[in-house]
């Protein structure tokens, strides 16, 4: 695996690359990988002849009181792991690569309507953030296809809306959430989390797992779902942020009527220093 820093040395491995008619996938990451990230991997050398990862901690994507400084930054584990997952190319630029007039750039990305909801009002401009990142890095690598994980459901939808909207000739490819074996979705943030909160933490996927199989079963009083939902995560000591019932295609919300397969149930919730997401598709039930 050869590890790069600059914009220019990314194209010119891919130049090489695409003259031997490879193709080539991306994976963007901020580092700091576990087993979730590495399940990207896997899925993106089933699709394309060499695989790049970033891993670039995007400051425009934290708000002022976020964990940007504190982000946890392990480069030489991370290509470790890379390395074992069979990664050809490590993009690690500094900020000012990324960024060359110290992160106020011109042109932002602004996916509407995406970026109002669940997430967003909990951390605004993230999204913008995330779209404007991503299509740099789409820019950038120029790859066919690129991996996103469906734990961070609404930026992988995000990310699809962007590419649709703005023709960028870039398959999004969403990979399944990868699990402790309690159910805890993998995440560098659960860090945070002492022994105690990660005993309580088990709350959330098992809410999630609750209001799916209802919905499976034909329930459908959504806003009572929703409630129970948030009281079983306080109840557990958690301060949920969100807790909703939605259509898994756009996002929107549901009608009774709604074929209960197509519905995803996504929340929010801090736990401690830690802010943890996680969703779950009424079908995975
Ligand atoms: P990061 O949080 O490092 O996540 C990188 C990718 O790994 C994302 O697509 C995320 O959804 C996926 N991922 C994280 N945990 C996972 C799990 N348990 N199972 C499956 N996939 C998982 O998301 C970002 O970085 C950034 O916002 C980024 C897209 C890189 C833009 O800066």
């Amino acid at each position: 695996m050869q590890i790069v820093t600059t914009i220019e040395a990314v194209r010119a491995y891919v130049r090489a690359w695409r003259a031997a008619g490879e193709r080539i996938a991306l994976v963007p990451t901020m580092g700091n990988l576990h087993a979730g990230h590495g399940s990207l991997l896997t899925l993106a050398h089933q699709r394309a002849a060499r695989v790049i990862a970033s891993v670039f901690v995007n400051p425009i994507q934290f708000g002022p009181s976020e964990d940007f400084a504190a982000y946890p930054r392990t480069l030489a584990e991370d290509a470790e792991l890379l390395r074992g997952a069979r990664c050809d190319l490590l993009f690690a630029p500094p900020v000012e690569e990324i960024y060359p007039d110290g992160g106020t750039q011109a042109t932002v990305v602004t996916v509407r309507g995406l970026d109002e909801i669940l997430c967003a009002p909990f951390r605004p401009g993230h999204f913008a953030g995330v779209a404007t990142v991503v299509a740099k890095l789409f820019g950038i690598v120029q790859p066919d296809l690129a991996v996103f994980g469906l734990k961070d459901y609404q930026q992988y939808m995000v990310i699809r809306r962007m590419t649709l909207d703005l023709e960028l000739p870039v398959e999004v490819v969403g990979a399944p959430t990868v699990r402790a074996e309690d159910g805890l979705a993998l995440s560098s943030r659960n860090r945070y989390l002492n022994t105690e909160q990660r005993a309580r933490s088990v709350a959330i996927y098992r809410a999630l797992r609750t209001a799916a199989l209802a919905l499976g079963r034909g329930a459908h009083d959504y806003a009572g779902i929703e409630r129970g939902g948030s009281l079983a995560l306080e109840q557990a000591g958690l301060q949920p942020e969100y807790f909703r019932v939605l259509r898994a295609n756009d996002l929107s919300a549901p009608r009774p009527e709604t074929d209960p397969s197509g519905l995803i149930v996504l929340t929010a919730a801090r736990l401690g220093r830690a802010r943890l997401i996680d969703n779950l598709r009424v079908e995975e039930v």
